[in-house]
C-alpha cells in the first residue's frame, strides 16, 4: 500500500516541530545583550549586592559613595549580585519597594546607567517574576533582571547565572520560608539545562575577560560559607572554560579569595546594606586575600591587558586593590 507523499511530509514536519520544541525546552540559548564599551575599548563598572532596604542599614551611604566612585571611574554599567529587595523580594510589579529601595536610592548621575541584576534567595521569597517583568523597565529604564543571561561588552563577556535553584536547602527550608518556584520545576531539568546553557555560552565566547555572576558564593569564609552545590556543579564548568572572575553576593561582606587549583578569583560584593555579621569562618589558608565584614561595594576596570579590582567601604575608602595582567599570565 502506498502512503500518500503529502501525509508523510506532514508527519515529518510534525516530528521536526515536536523535537525542535523539546530541544528548546531542554536547552534554550541564553539571551544576549550588547553593552557598549568606552571609545578605547576599556570598561569599568561597579558591583553591589544584598541592598534593597529603603536606604536603611547604610544602604544610602553606600549608594552615595558608589555615585562618587562611579563618576571618577566613568562607569559603563552596574552589576547587582541579587537579594535586590528585602526581606521578601517584591510583592508584585506595582510594589512601591522597587522605587523606594532602588530608584530613589541610587540617584547619583554616574549611576544612571544600565543595571544588570540576578535574583537572590530573598527575591525568590516574593513574586520572583515581578522582578523579571518588562513593566519594571518602564518604571526605571536602568533596571534589567533576568534569571540567566549574557552581556557582551566587547573585551569582556559577563555570564549571569540563576544560582538559587541549585541550592538544596531552599527546597526543604528549615525556617519554613516559601519560595516562588514558578518556571523552575521540574527542578532537575531546570538545573541541567541551565548548566548546559552556561557551558555552551562560555565555550563559544572569545572575549578577553570572562566573568560569571551569581548570587551565591562558590568560595566564601563569611556567614554562609562555601556553596557545596556550586563547587560541585558550576565550578568545574568555569575551570574548563578559562573564566577569570566569579562575582557574587549572599554573604553580607566584601571578600577576595583565589582558587587554589585554577586562576579563577572569587569576588564577593554583598555588602550593599545590612552587614557586620561578625562570624567569619577563619582567614587562614584556602587562598583568602581579603575579607571585610562591613558595608561597601566593588569596582572593576578592564583593558585588553589588565584588570583592576577594588573594594570600598561605606566612606568610600579603598580597602583592597588587586590587578590581574593577561600578559603576565599568558607568559608564565
Ligand atoms: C554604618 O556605617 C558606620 C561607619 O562604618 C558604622 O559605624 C555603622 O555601624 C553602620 N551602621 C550600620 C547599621 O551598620
Ligand atoms: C592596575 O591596573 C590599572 C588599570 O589598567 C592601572 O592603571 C594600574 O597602574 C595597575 N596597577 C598596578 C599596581 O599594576
Amino acid at each position: 500500500m502506498e502512503v500518500p507523499y503529502k501525509r508523510v511530509m506532514s508527519l515529518y514536519a510534525l516530528f521536526l516541530v515536536y523535537f525542535g520544541m523539546v530541544g528548546m525546552l531542554l536547552s534554550a540559548e541564553l539571551q544576549k545583550f550588547n553593552q557598549a564599551a568606552k571609545d578605547d575599548g576599556s570598561l569599568s563598572f561597579l558591583v553591589i549586592g544584598d541592598w534593597g532596604r529603603r536606604g536603611s542599614f547604610n544602604q544610602s551611604e553606600v549608594a552615595f559613595q558608589m555615585g562618587k566612585v562611579g563618576e571618577k571611574l566613568d562607569i559603563d554599567f552596574v552589576v547587582s549580585t541579587g537579594d535586590n529587595f528585602y526581606d521578601n523580594g517584591l510583592t508584585s510589579e506595582q510594589d512601591p519597594t522597587f522605587e523606594e529601595s532602588f530608584s530613589k536610592i541610587y540617584t547619583a548621575n554616574s549611576l544612571q546607567k544600565q543595571w544588570y541584576s540576578v535574583l537572590g534567595n530573598h527575591d525568590y521569597r516574593g513574586d520572583a517574576e515581578a522582578q523579571l517583568s518588562p513593566f519594571l523597565r518602564k518604571v526605571d529604564s536602568r533596571w534589567l533582571c533576568l534569571r540567566s543571561f549574557v552581556v557582551n561588552a566587547g573585551l569582556a563577556e559577563i555570564f549571569f547565572v540563576d544560582t538559587t535553584p541549585l541550592v538544596d536547602m531552599y527546597f526543604s527550608d528549615p525556617e519554613g520560608h516559601s519560595y516562588d518556584w514558578r518556571g523552575i520545576s521540574p527542578r532537575k531539568a531546570y538545573i541541567s539545562s541551565l548548566l548546559k546553557d552556561v557551558e555552551l555560552a562560555l565555550s563559544e565566547s572569545s572575549a578577553t575577560w570572562k566573568i560569571v555572576v551569581g548570587h551565591h558564593a562558590i568560595r566564601s569564609v563569611g556567614h554562609h560559607g562555601d556553596t557545596k552545590e556550586l563547587m560541585e556543579q558550576l565550578l568545574p564548568i568555569l575551570k574548563a572554560n578559562n573564566v577569570d572572575f566569579y562575582m557574587n553576593g549572599h554573604d553580607h561582606c566584601l571578600e577576595h579569595v583565589s582558587d587554589t587549583s585554577s586562576p579563577i578569583q572569587f569576588l564577593t560584593s554583598g555588602a550593599g546594606s545590612k552587614a557586620w555579621r561578625g562570624d567569619i569562618k577563619g582567614l587562614n589558608g584556602h587562598g583568602v586575600n581579603f575579607f571585610y565584614d562591613g558595608q561597601g561595594f566593588m569596582s572593576v576596570q578592564l583593558t585588553p591587558l589588565e584588570a583592576e579590582i577594588a573594594f570600598y567601604d561605606v566612606l568610600g575608602k579603598v580597602l583592597h586593590r588587586w590587578n590581574k595582567s593577561k600578559l603576565l599570565h599568558s607568559s608564565i
